[in-house]
This record gives C-alpha cells, sequence and structure tokens, in this order.
C-alpha cells in the first residue's frame, strides 16, 4: 500500500510506529528533544497556543480498554490545533457484525491523516500498516509492543536526568507485560543495566533476554524488590496483566506477589518509582505522597511525547 505524500524529517525516517526495535537511538532522542520543545504547549497555558497540526485528523482506534494512551493522545492532537475521531469500543462498531481488521483500517484510512490502534492481538499494528493509506501508530498489541509508552518512559527518566549509567529494575509481569518488553529494548541502546525482578511464573521471555544479551546489555534477574532496591536508581513497577493469562487460576496463584511500600523505600530513599498505569495493588497509596513517586509525572509526559510523534510523523 502506498501511502499519502508526507514530508519527513531528516532524522525520522519511519511510515508507521510499530515497534520500539525500529528505531535508532538516534530517532528516539529527536523524538525526546521534540517533546522537550512542545511540553510547554502539552500544559495548556493561554498564551502558548500550537497549531502545528491545523486541519489534521487522528483516528483513535481501540479494540481493548484504555484510559492514558487513548486520552493523551486526543489531549496531544488537540493541543496541535488538530482534530479526533474515536473508536473507543468495538461494542459500538461494526467489528461486531464480524468486520475484519484490514477492513475497518482500509475504511478508516480514508477518513484521517493517522491511526493510532491497541488490539488485542500481537503483531496487529505491523498487519494494519499493510492495509493503511496513513501511519499506523501501535498503541499496544497484546502483550507485543508498547512503543509510545516507552517513549514516554525514557522522557520521565530523562528528564530526571538517570538516562546515561541508568540502574533500574522492572519489576512484576515481565511475561505478558508489553511496555517492558518496548522499555527493555530501547533501554539496551542507552547501555543501561537491567535488573528483572518478577515470580518465576512471569520472567521475562527467554526470547527478549537472547536478544538483550546479543546486544550486550547487563541483565540481572531476580524475585525479591528488597535484593535490588539499594543497587537502581528507577523502580519501574507493572501490573500483573490478568486479562493475558489462559488460566484464571494460574493467576490467582501470583496476583499479590509484590507490593511497592513506604516500607521498602526507606532502604533507598532517592529511588524514582515510576508506573506505566493502571495500578491494582503493587504500588500501596501511601507511596503517591513521598519524593519518589513519579507515575503520575509520567502520565502527563505521554501529551508532549505523543503531540511530538504526530507532528514529526506528519511532517510538521
Ligand atoms: N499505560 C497505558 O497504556 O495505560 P492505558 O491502558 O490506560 O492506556
Amino acid at each position: 500500500m502506498v501511502l499519502h505524500k508526507f514530508s519527513y524529517s531528516r532524522m525520522f525516517t519511519k511510515d508507521h510506529i510499530i515497534s520500539i526495535r525500529d528505531f535508532s537511538k538516534e530517532e528516539i532522542d529527536y523524538v525526546l528533544s521534540r517533546a522537550e520543545k512542545l511540553e510547554i504547549y502539552a500544559r495548556g497555558l493561554e498564551d502558548r497556543k500550537c497549531n502545528l497540526l491545523d486541519g489534521k485528523v487522528l483516528a483513535n482506534l481501540f479494540y481493548e480498554p484504555s484510559t492514558r494512551t487513548r486520552l493523551s493522545f486526543e489531549a496531544a492532537m488537540t493541543r496541535l490545533g488538530g482534530a479526533i475521531l474515536n473508536l473507543s469500543s468495538t461494542e459500538s462498531s461494526s467489528v461486531v457484525k464480524g468486520e475484519n481488521l484490514a477492513d475497518t483500517i482500509r475504511t478508516v484510512s480514508g477518513y484521517c491523516d493517522v491511526i493510532t490502534l491497541r488490539h488485542p492481538q500481537e503483531g496487529a499494528s505491523r498487519m494494519a500498516a499493510s492495509f493503511s493509506s496513513v501511519p499506523i501508530i501501535n498503541a499496544g498489541d497484546g502483550a507485543g509492543q508498547h512503543p509510545t509508552q516507552t517513549l514516554l518512559d525514557l522522557y520521565t527518566i530523562k528528564r530526571e536526568g538517570l538516562l546515561d549509567g541508568l540502574k533500574i529494575a522492572l519489576i512484576g509481569d515481565l511475561k505478558y507485560g508489553r511496555t517492558v518488553h518496548s522499555l527493555a529494548y530501547a533501554l539496551s541502546l542507552y547501555g543501561a543495566t537491567l535488573f528483572f525482578v518478577s515470580p518465576n511464573a512471569l520472567k521475562m521471555p527467554e526470547e527478549i533476554k537472547s536478544d538483550l544479551k546479543e546486544t550486550g546489555a547487563e541483565i540481572f534477574e531476580y524475585t525479591d524488590v528488597k535484593e535490588v532496591i539499594k543497587k537502581v536508581n528507577v523502580l519501574y513497577v507493572t501490573r500483573i496483566q490478568k486479562e493475558r493469562f489462559p488460566d484464571p487460576t494460574e493467576y490467582s496463584k501470583v496476583a499479590g506477589t509484590y507490593r511497592i511500600t513506604t516500607d521498602i523505600l526507606k532502604e533507598n530513599e532517592d529511588v524514582v518509582v515510576m508506573h506505566p498505569l493502571p495500578r491494582v495493588d503493587e504500588i500501596d497509596v501511601e507511596v503517591d505522597k513521598t519524593k519518589n513517586a513519579r507515575y503520575f509525572t509520567q502520565s502527563f509526559y505521554g501529551v508532549p511525547v505523543r503531540m511530538a510523534i504526530l507532528s514529526i510523523l506528519l511532517g510538521k
């Protein structure tokens, strides 16, 4: 499928955003520096308006629930002066009549300039890209990837001044959690030391560990946060992805097996706590009041980062 004519930035030559593994370090740095410039507009101050994408249309196609990704893409497009079409649940669309993804993409790409797609099936965004006449942005494909989440995670770490020489613990559901899959790949480009902390049943997939080792990444595996907290700058906590367990009894065996509390944080008073959200019970709400908590700032950063992505992808 031939795309509409876009004038991409010289630093950024992608037609679609499908996997963080398609990015070079230079391309990621470029997105992060654009986001820094746009952050002032993302805050929506009255005297700071930005109409870079005036007349452009974003279509959000979400086949799975979302709060942050969908709404921050909406906020980003609105802050850039563009318009939004929303398919926020499949129940209200012709998907319930049996329409396949390819036909939906062929149709919707005629209505807009860029599509975000969240879908339960791994690989759905790459497949959608082959049927689309406009750029596809993967907003999460099953247990696969969530590249724009990774870009905002990196932005958060960068804003903390921790991207160089980072030591980070990725905690929780490393088997099904797409955010940690994408983030681990991206951090390997920055030479980060990676500490994987999970129950044995939810370890980082062997294939991903093997890919990371090939890049020379330093990886360590643990089952207890207490063993790593003094060694790291960042705790990146994730929810156990209940919806991806084929057998609910397997979920009940691991539910509630780890929890970040203010007591644990006493072991490292400077550690930054991140989480892609939504949280269930893996971070105690008392942690929200500490200087360590950064997860709501992190979710705000979804707006400038997605403004950067949209404006680059649409050639502005
Ligand atoms: N982090 C994230 O993807 O959140 P949502 O599922 O709410 O979009």
